[in-house]
């Protein structure tokens, strides 16, 4: 479940539905895929592309996505800190930034135009959509590991255009939500 805060505004939004609607006004799609379907630890991509097949099919007649991928990042990843750089500065793209979450956290900073910065820490179920052209910015959580479906119109990808104005320098990529759920917290 995602969690949402307006550091300039000293607020945070843990309520989905209250996520989903600032989001919203901010031309952000988020929605909480529950119940999340079952994918072994171990699960490769087209495992999990097969898993989600019905909701990667729906985004994709919704929003015009031609193609669905999964990225698979960990602390052991060949050039990860190289790889993350790209996305930690403030950029911009000809594509939406389609992320469905399996596995692991990070923190999409959100820059709308004339108003306040939103972090937005992104978790296991959550699905975010940021929109062609927005400005954000990008960050792992601490453990440094995610594993992400993605949906692309553009089957070449993008890449980021960069805004240079050191927006990210101002907030710290902060983390606030559990790093792992042990089994048996979830069974009660
Ligand atoms: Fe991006």
């Amino acid at each position: 479940m995602a969690i949402v805060r307006i550091p300039d505004l000293n607020r945070t939004i843990t309520d989905t539905d209250e996520i989903r609607d600032y989001l919203s006004s901010l031309g952000i799609t988020y929605e909480e895929w529950a119940p999340a379907h079952a994918v072994a630890p171990d699960a490769n991509a087209d495992d999990i592309l097969a898993a989600y097949s019905a909701e990667i099919e729906r985004l994709k007649a919704e929003g015009g996505y031609v193609t669905a991928d999964v990225i698979n990042v960990n602390p052991s990843t060949p050039g990860l800190e190289a790889m993350l750089a790209k996305f930690s500065r403030e950029h911009w793209h000809d594509d939406d930034e389609v992320r469905f979450i399996i596995h692991g956290r990070g923190v999409f900073h959100i820059h709308p135009r004339g108003g306040d910065v939103a972090a937005i820490e992104v978790s296991p179920g959550d699905l975010i959509r940021v929109p062609a052209g927005t400005h954000h910015w990008f960050d792992l959580c601490a453990e440094r590991e995610i594993r992400a479906i993605r949906l692309f119109k553009d089957p070449a990808g993008w890449t980021p255009n960069y805004t240079e104005t050191g927006a990210e320098t101002g907030y710290q990529p902060v983390c606030l939500g559990p790093a792992h759920i042990p089994p048996q917290s979830q069974t009660g």
